[in-house]
């Protein structure tokens, strides 16, 4: 039986010289693969509440859809920066090779609610830490962290961690 990793494509040198590009469009696109990721990012969650499901720019938006779908719940999008049409608020971070800002629609969470984050992939963990910054700029609370891959060597989990999150990943790359 193939478990996740066996469905994410690793394709070197991708988009710069030196990063293994763990790709997981080939797991999105095979109905097995698609349907287990689903199921287990959900399973530790089962029971808590939760308001909305939070995704981040760009597979986290396939992701977190299909999860808010499954909870009957609320999709939130964070995007890179230039891309909401309406009043946003912006946080700017680092990543493994480049920096970025994103932001949200400053009006999309209300203070209090209860909010999943997801995201394809955990390598330094400043996209989601960006996340959770705008999430609790708006007063809500991050009850849960959750990505197909977590890549250890670059430090996610353990920053994620230091901020007090739970986080939950379906598989590892050295
Ligand atoms: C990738 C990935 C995460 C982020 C993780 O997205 O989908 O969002 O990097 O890296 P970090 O933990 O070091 O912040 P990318 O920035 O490549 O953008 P994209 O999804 O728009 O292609
Ligand atoms: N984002 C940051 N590092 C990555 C990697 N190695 N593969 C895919 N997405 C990434």
């Amino acid at each position: 039986m193939k478990t996740i990793q066996d469905y994410i494509r690793t394709i070197p040198d991708f988009p710069h010289k030196g990063i293994m590009f763990r790709d997981v469009t080939t797991l999105f696109g095979d109905p097995r693969g698609f349907r287990i990721a689903i199921n287990q990012l959900l399973h530790p969650y089962a029971g808590q509440p939760i308001d909305k499901v939070v995704g981040l720019e760009a597979r986290g938006f396939i992701l977190g859809g299909a999860i808010a779908h499954q909870l009957s719940v609320g999709f939130v999008p964070i995007r890179k920066k230039g891309k909401l049409p309406g009043t946003t608020i912006e946080q700017s971070y680092t990543l493994e090779y480049g920096e970025a800002i994103v932001e949200v629609h400053d009006d999309a969470l209300q203070p209090g609610e209860k909010i999943l984050l997801v995201d394809d992939l955990l390598a330094t963990g400043g996209t989601a830490e960006a996340g959770i910054k705008l999430i609790e700029r708006m007063g809500a609370e991050v009850v849960g962290c959750a990505f197909i891959i977590d890549l250890p060597d670059l430090g996610g989990r353990a920053k994620l961690e230091k901020l007090g999150m739970d986080v939950h990943a379906l598989c590892q790359f050295e």
